[in-house]
């Protein structure tokens, strides 16, 4: 029996229609934004990555799925999607067409962690990328394009946080002081923290170790070191935030695990998920597309885990239930049964039955494990008098309709439900 390799997913059809409730739901909101999707290539040369995420970074230093190709130049599996958007709003000249460009995509990114619940070595992101302006609207925009996400998708018991690790004006003071302070404290930290911290001391912040974790508590703070221009720029996305009614909690540390970032980094987290609470996450990144040799371009952009995101959805959805199960016995009860089923799923109501002719008990069961708003039993009394008996599936109370009066009488539960 062959097995799929650890930390990768095969995605059942139970559950499809959350995912498709999720996709849907984020598909309308990018909408109403007027974000316009690209589709971006699986793979690409490694230096997008490694030049785009950094070089020392977890994703690229450790985790990506990296391979030759005939011509012995080096691919990778996407690790995230920002990094290929950049790459492609260069590539195919998008600053010639728009000053200001709104682009989303969904898609699988590989990692190659440990496996754990919420961390996956394949799984899925959707994301948005703005380029155009470094106008702390678009910051905000972003930020409020999740939380409606969030709001539609009936997401509750998460926090936004948030930060501005400042720009390159400002932060070099900030990350001399960071590595004075660190260096001070060499012997305490971790392995991995003393080898970033001649080169990406910054990561620091981020690591999870306990003892690293506890000299962070009194590190120097990037609050205290802003400029003027981040200082504002922060200021205003705070009040854009405010007006916007969207609560978020300042965490002068959060920094996250890719280099590109310039002042806002934000994330979405709920103690739901554990260790991995980090749903959706994302922030400015001013200097990336001249990195890669475009013009100066500034930028904002956030991705999501959908896998994650599914795991705070405890709950099926109301849209993913199934409207009705045909229940029957006998012969006669079928074929009235098949007939009820082709007119009532010409109406758009989604209907099942099992033909095997089983007991009426046990079909009951099985209009239960399909998740049925209702249950449309029709038995010997229901064929003689030309009725239907419907059993509310969630409250278990039975009404008898008059034949003619199915479809009618469906659709009104049917939208009731939703
Ligand atoms: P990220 O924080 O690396 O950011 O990933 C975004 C989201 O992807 C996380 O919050 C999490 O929900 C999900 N995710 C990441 N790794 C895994 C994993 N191993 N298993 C399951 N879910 C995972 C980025 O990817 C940036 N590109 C975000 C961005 C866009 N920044 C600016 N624009």
């Amino acid at each position: 029996m062959f097995k799929k390799p650890p930390g990768i997913e095969d995605i059942f059809p139970d559950r499809i229609e959350k995912w498709n409730f999720i996709l849907n739901t984020v598909r309308e909101v990018f909408r109403i934004f007027n974000y316009r999707e690209i589709i971006i290539p699986i793979m690409e040369y490694t230096e997008v990555f490694s030049r785009g995420i950094g070089d020392e970074t977890d994703i690229v230093s450790k985790e990506m799925f990296t391979f030759e190709d005939r011509g012995g130049r080096s691919l990778a599996l996407r690790p995230e999607g920002t990094a290929s958007v950049v790459r492609a709003y260069i590539e195919n000249g998008e600053y010639n067409r728009r000053s200001t460009c709104k682009l989303f995509y969904f898609g699988p990114m590989f990692r190659a962690e440990r496996p754990q619940k919420g961390r996956l070595r394949q799984f899925n992101q959707f994301g948005a990328e703005f380029f155009g302006s470094d106008l702390p609207y678009y910051d905000y925009e972003i930020i409020a394009i999740m939380d409606m996400i969030n709001s539609h998708l009936g997401l509750g018991n998460y926090s936004l946080l948030l930060n501005s690790i400042g720009c390159q004006q400002c932060r070099p003071r900030y990350i001399a002081d960071l590595i004075q302070y660190y260096t001070e404290h060499r012997e305490s930290l971790c392995q991995d923290c003393q080898r970033r911290l001649g080169k990406n001391p910054l990561r620091l912040l981020d690591c999870k170790n306990e003892s690293c974790q506890q000299l962070k508590s009194t590190a120097p703070v990037i609050t205290s070191y802003l400029c003027e221009k981040c200082t504002a720029h922060h200021a205003a996305l705070q009040e854009y935030l405010g007006t916007g009614g969207i609560a978020y909690e300042e965490d002068p540390y959060l920094v996250r695990g890719l280099d590109y970032y310039t002042r806002t980094t934000f994330e979405f987290v709920s103690d739901r998920l554990g260790g991995q609470n980090a749903f959706a996450a994302g922030g400015r990144y001013d200097t990336l597309v001249e990195t890669f040799g475009g013009r100066p371009t500034p930028a904002v952009g956030f991705a999501a885990g959908i896998e994650r995101i599914a795991l705070l959805m405890e709950e099926r959805t109301e849209s993913d239930r199934l409207d009705v199960f045909i229940v029957y016995s006998g012969t006669e009860a079928y074929q009235k049964g098949l007939e009820l089923s082709g007119r009532l799923r010409e109406n758009h109501i989604s209907v099942d039955l099992d033909p095997a002719s089983k007991s009426i008990a046990s079909q009951l069961k099985k209009a239960d494990r399909e998740n049925a708003r209702a249950a449309l039993i029709i038995g010997d009394e229901e064929i003689r008098e030309n009725r239907l008996t419907v059993k509310n599936m969630e409250t278990g109370e039975q009404e008898s309709i008059e034949s003619e009066h199915l479809v009618h009488y469906m659709e009104s539960i049917s939208t009731e439900g939703r």
